[in-house]
């Protein structure tokens, strides 16, 4: 076949028949990939579908196995080191890339310092720094560390570096699935200010709402192979879903159950305060799935992990069942029957260097062996079960933790804490970076747990999911409980009242 027309004057990266092995295993079939000038190309698939490396490809921060890029219809050889910003490429990494022991400033500057007559001239770096995360709205302060930082502010050093450096093409690898919505419009404000003065983005995004708002093309890939290009207003969010999984959705959620407030208390949280929640009280019924929401930093988290026993509570009584909950101890907690899954699954809930068993089992080691020694056939047997029930695609089964694609982390992050068969399941941001048809499975799968009398928490920033899916919706604010909401009040306009302070009910 010949190579095709490049796509005309304004194309500035283009991609033809780029494939991709690893250790032998091929990711990436003969794909073709186009950027014009001054556009946001959106890049869509399943989890594990390959976006995240042909990103890498694009990006320069790894060398295809085979095939071509072209940049403003040149041949060229990307460093694949990153240095590809020399050549106007940033990128903003689906998994951090800070140092944590830099500021914020620092992290902006790193590699391109700013000197005058030889001496670092650090006024400048900070006010400059300052004027590009105003441009952003975002509040962080430019002196703080970074590993003082939550989640999200990271998310946004990372944005407000990559935009900070005047690239002409900008790379976005779900740069918004740990932002507010506020966050989030903030950046598109700001990308689409870019795009109009000629910068051209690719956009990797789960948030199918979000993709038919920004972006100007869709490319669509599945398995590793390139599947469609096309404008994205003649796309809607079904088809786009459709192209992805390759077969039609049924509906997202699984039918609500009734609430039953004749169920029992497995859970009881009694006036627990931490360092930033006041005076929470609630409480947790056999076989309900109770939502928590509230903007980013209204204490949804801490109060979590503090209930967990991963933070400490310097006031209140949480009883599981009915036994009083030492404060602090995990294990404690753990042992009553209550698993945690946290949100952070970078820092907190995986072991990045180990392979898929070792994180299995690794709270489950006492059922896998006898006398202290593993079984491999029983671990063996727990992986292809869990692989099997939560849709766990990887095409080698020995990879390790960190290689696997974001979404499939969270499916085996999941996975182990189901190991331990939890009686009440606290989960933070159960499907942050999980495409549509994994998602609809793990609605289900909860769904499946609270009919069995699994008790389930579900913190959640996407409010379609908390509707979607709970019985009952707490709603906090400022490191309060402002609302405690039932059946019919369960409406975004409700939830967003409550979460903005516009409304409040006495909670006992
Ligand atoms: N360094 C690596 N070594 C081995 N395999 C890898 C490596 N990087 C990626 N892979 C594999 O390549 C495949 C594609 O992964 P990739 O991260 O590109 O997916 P993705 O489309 O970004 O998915 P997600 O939506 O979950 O982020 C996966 O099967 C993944 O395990
Ligand atoms: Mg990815």
């Amino acid at each position: 076949m010949l190579s095709k027309p490049l796509g005309g004057d304004d194309v500035v990266l283009s991609a033809q028949r780029i494939s991709k092995s690893f250790s032998g295993v091929q990711v990436l079939f003969s794909v073709d990939f186009d950027l014009r000038r001054g556009e946001i190309h959106a890049l869509m698939g399943e989890n594990g579908a390959g976006k995240s490396t042909l990103v890498k490809i694009l990006s320069g921060f790894e060398p295809p196995s085979s095939g071509e890029i072209f940049l403003d219809g040149q041949p060229v050889k990307l460093p694949a080191n990153g240095a590809a910003e020399a050549l106007g490429i940033a990128v903003i990494h689906q998994e951090f890339n800070l140092a944590e022991h830099l500021t914020v400033t620092e992290s902006l500057f790193l590699g391109r310092e700013v000197a005058r007559y030889g001496i670092l001239d650090r006024a400048y770096m900070r006010a400059e720094t300052r004027r590009v995360l105003d441009m952003l709205g975002s509040k962080i302060n430019e002196g703080s560390v970074i590993s003082s930082l939550s989640v999200a502010d990271k998310q946004m050093v990372e944005i407000a570096k990559a935009i900070s450096r005047d690239a002409r093409i900008v790379f976005m690898d779900e740069p918004t699935a740990v932002l507010s919505r506020g966050e989030a419009e903030a950046l598109f404000k700001q990308v689409r200010k870019l795009r109009d003065l000629g910068t051209s983005f690719v956009f990797v995004s789960h948030k199918l709402d979000e993709v038919t708002e920004l972006s100007d093309r869709v490319t669509v890939l599945r398995d590793g192979q390139w599947v469609k290009t096309a404008p994205t207003a003649m796309l809607d969010g079904e088809s786009i879903a459709q192209l992805m999984v390759g077969r039609e959705l049924s509906s997202l959620y699984p039918k609500k159950s009734e609430p039953n407030v004749d169920e029992a208390r497995v859970l009881s949280v009694i006036g627990v305060s931490t360092a930033h929640v006041r005076d929470a009280h609630f409480d947790l019924r056999r076989g309900e799935i109770l939502g928590f929401s509230g903007m980013i930093g209204s204490g949804r988290t801490e109060l979590m992990e503090a209930v967990a026993g991963l933070y400490p509570r310097s006031a209140g009584e949480v009883h599981i069942d009915d036994a009083l909950m030492p404060a602090g101890d995990v294990q404690a907690t753990a042992a009553a029957g209550l698993a945690y899954m946290t949100k952070d699954r970078k820092a907190k809930g995986l072991l990045l260097g180990a392979d898929m068993t070792a994180n299995l089992t690794l709270q489950s080691l006492d059922r896998h062996g006898r006398w202290g020694y593993l079984s491999p056939a029983s671990e063996a047997k727990a992986l292809a079960r869990a692989r099997r029930r939560f849709d766990i695609r990887v095409r080698d089964a020995g990879v390790v933790a960190g290689r696997m694609s974001g979404g499939n982390q969270q499916k085996l992050l999941l996975a182990k804490v189901m190991e331990i068969t939890p009686k009440i399941l606290i989960i933070d941001e159960p499907t942050r970076g999980i495409d549509v048809g994994t998602k609809q499975q793990i609605y289900h799968f909860i769904a499946a747990l609270a009919r069995d009398g699994c008790s389930v928490i579900v913190v959640s920033s996407e409010m379609p999911e908390i509707i979607g899916l709970c019985t009952r919706v707490v709603v906090m604010r400022a490191g309060r409980i402002v609302g405690v909401l039932e059946g019919d009040e369960i409406t975004e306009q409700e939830i967003m009242r409550y979460s903005a302070g516009l409304k409040q009910k006495a909670v006992a």
